[in-house]
């Protein structure tokens, strides 16, 4: 089964892989957050390239710094487990992931810390392997977190996730969104939607339309 779907410009080519559950979230809890905005307007475009997206905000997730000790006594948090599962039960999932000093937030990587356990206490790559992961960054600076994007590349390949090729980051970040929260420039829309093309595996049309 195929479906056609008019995105923007382009009309696609949705196969069945299209219809893909996917997760997504930022790696910034902050309510005016650059990357939560990002991860919605990604989340907006996965929803009408057909695929099925649960967008969360880590701030629903709490859970407390890893450490070792506390996993050994008290076993997997709560909210880890949610958060967890969740990751298991999704095919695909979308990180926005601020910059913090060239690198990621300490609150994703200890969610990523905590998601790369067992809820028995073990090394796991459950919530990892065989996902898609699409990665991409806002940030006020001019190279709109480019570092933190290899930095996050990295430790998800590192863990067994397969990380798309296409990454956007968007500079000036402060300027880059409207009222509504949505990315101004179209040259960096369309990279978002080539982004979210290539997670969900939507092929470009060979004429494309309007
Ligand atoms: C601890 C910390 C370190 C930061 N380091 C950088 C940096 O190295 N480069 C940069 O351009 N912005 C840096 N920033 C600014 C953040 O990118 C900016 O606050 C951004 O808005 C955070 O993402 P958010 O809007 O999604 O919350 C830093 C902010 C914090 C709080």
């Amino acid at each position: 089964m195929i479906k056609t779907l008019v995105v923007g410009c382009l009309t696609l080519i949705a196969p069945l892989s299209a219809e893909m559950k996917v997760l997504a979230f930022s790696g910034s809890t902050r309510a005016d957050s650059y990357n939560k905005k990002l991860v919605r307007e990604a989340a907006d475009i996965a929803k009408q390239m057909g695929a099925k997206v649960t967008v969360i905000d880590l701030k629903d997730y709490v859970m407390p710094l890893y450490d070792g000790d506390l996993e050994a006594k008290s076993g997997m948090p709560a909210n880890a487990k949610k958060l967890r599962k969740l990751m298991i039960g999704n095919d695909a999932i979308i990180i926005s992931s601020p910059n913090y000093n060239g690198s990621i937030s300490g609150t994703l990587k200890n969610v990523i810390d905590w998601m790369s356990r067992s809820e028995d206490g073990k090394p796991s790559r459950d919530a990892f392997k065989g996902k898609r992961f699409a990665i991409m960054s806002a940030s006020p600076g001019s190279t709109g977190g480019a570092r933190n994007l290899a930095h996050l590349d990295e430790i998800i390949g590192r863990i067994g996730g397969e990380v798309m090729p296409l990454q956007l980051s968007v500079p000036a970040a402060h300027n880059a969104f409207n009222a509504k929260g949505v990315l101004e420039d179209p040259a960096l829309k369309q990279a978002l939607k080539d982004e979210i093309a290539e997670l969900l595996q939507v092929q470009p049309a060979e004429a494309a339309t309007s």
